[in-house]
C-alpha cells in the first residue's frame, strides 16, 4: 500500500485525504482536523519542524509528501526532503516564488509575454502615496510576500484606500511580506482558478473553477481565502482551456526552465476573463481552498498517480478524467470571517447529508468530546449532481442540516454560473 504524508490541516488538506483515501492510499496527516482525523492517520509529530518530518518519512517509509499551505514551501521543505530522497509534492523554495513574492511572477510574465495587470512597486510608506497620488479608480493595491489571500485591496473610493493603508502601513498588519507594495490596474471580467500539474515540461489541467473570493453575497465585503467555489466553471470551454494552456501556462513553465528554476507540482492559475482577453490576477504554488473540494470531489483519475508522476518527470501524454457532473462548495464561516471572530462556537452535524453530498472540515477541533469551532472558514459542504443548478439546490438543501452558532455562508454560490 502506497503512503502518504499530508502537511495541513484545512477543507483543501481534508479533501486531499478524502480522495487519497478513496484510491485505497495509506494517509497520515499533521496537524490535521477531526474531519481529516476520520480519513488519515496520526502522526506522531509535535511540530512542523522539518527534520522531524524528515525522521518520520524515513522510520514509516513514506512514498510521497503532499503539502498543503504555501508556508511549507516557503520555507524550502521540499528542498530539504530531497536531500533525503524523499519524494515531495510541490515546487521547491526558488520555485515556489511564483506565488511568494509577487515581483518574480510579473517579471515571469513579463518576460515569457503573458497578459497581466501592469504593476509598480513601492519599496516604502513614502514612495506608496506619491504613486496613489497619481492614480485614479480603481486600482488595486497588493502586499508583495504571503498574506493568507487576505493582501489584496481593490480601492474604488477614499474609505477602501483608508482600509488599505491602515492595514498595511499604520497597523503594519502584514509585516515583513509588506515590505514591498504594489499598486496595479484593475482587471475586469469573471475570475476563474485552473490547477495545472506539471513535472517542469509536462503540464495536466484540471477542472476549471470559480472562486467566490468576497465575504458576502453579490461579490461584496472584504476579500477572504474564498467562500466558496464551483467546478467545471462554466467560462472556459475545452477550446479556451486549450488556448490558455498555449498561451499561458506552457511560456510560464518554459520560461521557468530556462531560468533554471523549473516549476514542479501544482500551479494555481488565477485567471481574469474579459471576452477572448484571458490575463493572470496571480499564480500560486499549491491547491486552491475551496476549489479543491469541488474539483477532487468530481475527479475519477489517481491523484496519487498524478502527483507521483510530476515528481518523476513522467506526465507526458498524461490526462485525467472527471465524471460529467457539477461540484458546489459552501464554505460556512464564523461571524466576522475574515476580521476577528469567536472560536470554540459549538457545532451539530447530528442530522444527515446526502450520498452525493460531503462535509469538509477546516477550522474544527474537538474539546471536551464535542465539535466546536477553531478557526474562520469551519467546514464547507460539497455537493454534486448532473446539472450545476441541480447541484447548487443540493448544496443549499444539505447545508440546513449542519447547526455552527454564530456563522454565516453565501447563499449564491454558483449562481450566476447557471445559464
Ligand atoms: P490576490 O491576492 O492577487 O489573489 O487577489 C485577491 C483577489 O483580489 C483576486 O482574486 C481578485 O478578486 C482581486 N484582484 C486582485 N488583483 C486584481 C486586479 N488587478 N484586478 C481586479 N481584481 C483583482
Ligand atoms: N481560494 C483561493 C486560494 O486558495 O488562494
Amino acid at each position: 500500500m502506497n503512503k502518504v504524508l499530508l502537511l495541513g490541516q484545512g477543507g483543501r488538506e481534508h479533501a486531499i485525504a478524502y480522495k487519497l483515501k478513496k484510491e485505497g492510499i495509506d494517509v497520515y496527516c499533521y496537524p490535521g482536523n477531526p474531519g481529516i482525523m476520520n480519513e488519515a492517520k496520526e502522526t506522531y509529530l509535535k511540530s512542523s519542524d522539518f527534520n522531524e518530518i524528515k525522521d518520520f518519512c524515513l522510520s514509516k517509509y513514506i512514498d510521497l509528501v503532499v503539502v498543503g499551505p504555501e508556508q511549507y514551501l516557503n520555507d524550502g521543505i521540499a528542498d530539504y526532503l530531497n536531500q533525503y530522497n524523499i519524494d515531495v509534492f510541490g515546487p521547491s523554495k526558488n520555485a515556489a516564488r511564483i506565488e511568494t513574492d509577487k515581483s518574480y511572477a510579473k517579471r515571469i510574465m513579463e518576460n515569457n509575454n503573458v497578459k497581466t495587470a501592469k504593476a509598480v512597486f513601492a519599496e516604502n510608506e513614502q514612495m506608496f502615496k506619491d504613486i496613489i497620488k497619481t492614480r485614479k479608480y480603481p486600482y488595486v493595491i497588493k502586499v508583495s510576500g504571503l498574506a493568507a489571500g487576505k493582501g489584496a485591496y481593490v480601492i474604488t473610493n477614499s474609505n477602501e484606500y483608508e482600509k488599505a493603508y491602515n492595514d498595511i502601513y499604520a497597523e503594519n498588519k502584514f509585516k515583513q511580506a509588506a515590505n514591498r507594495v504594489i499598486i496595479e490596474d484593475f482587471l475586469e471580467g469573471e475570475e476563474s482558478s485552473l490547477f495545472v500539474i506539471t513535472d517542469g515540461k509536462n503540464a495536466v489541467p484540471l477542472l476549471p473553477a470559480q472562486d467566490y473570493k468576497r465575504a458576502y453575497n453579490e461579490d461584496k465585503g472584504p476579500n477572504t481565502g474564498g467562500m466558496g467555489a464551483y467546478a467545471p466553471f462554466t467560462g472556459i470551454n475545452e477550446n479556451k482551456l486549450g488556448i490558455i494552456m498555449e498561451t499561458i501556462i506552457f511560456p510560464v513553465l518554459r520560461g521557468m526552465e530556462k531560468d533554471e528554476n523549473p516549476f514542479k507540482g501544482l500551479l494555481y492559475a488565477g485567471l481574469m476573463l474579459d471576452g477572448d482577453k484571458t490575463s493572470i490576477v496571480e499564480f500560486n504554488a499549491r491547491f486552491g481552498d475551496p476549489e479543491t473540494q469541488s474539483v477532487l470531489f468530481l475527479m475519477e483519475s489517481s491523484i496519487y498517480d498524478i502527483m507521483k508522476k510530476s515528481v518523476n518527470g513522467n506526465l507526458k501524454d498524461l490526462c485525467c478524467k472527471f465524471n460529467n457532473e457539477y461540484a458546489v462548495t459552501v464554505i460556512i464561516a464564523a461571524n466576522g470571517y475574515p476580521s476577528s471572530y469567536n472560536k470554540g462556537m459549538n457545532i451539530s452535524l447530528d442530522n444527515k447529508i446526502d450520498e452525493k453530498s460531503y462535509i469538509f472540515h477546516a477550522g474544527t477541533k474537538m474539546e471536551n468530546n464535542k465539535l466546536v469551532s477553531n478557526g474562520g472558514r469551519i467546514l464547507s459542504i460539497t455537493s454534486k449532481d448532473n446539472t450545476l443548478e441541480q447541484a447548487v439546490n443540493r448544496v443549499y438543501n444539505n447545508i440546513k442540516q449542519v447547526n455552527i452558532e454564530n456563522a454565516f455562508y453565501r447563499n449564491d454560490i454558483a449562481k450566476k454560473g447557471i445559464k
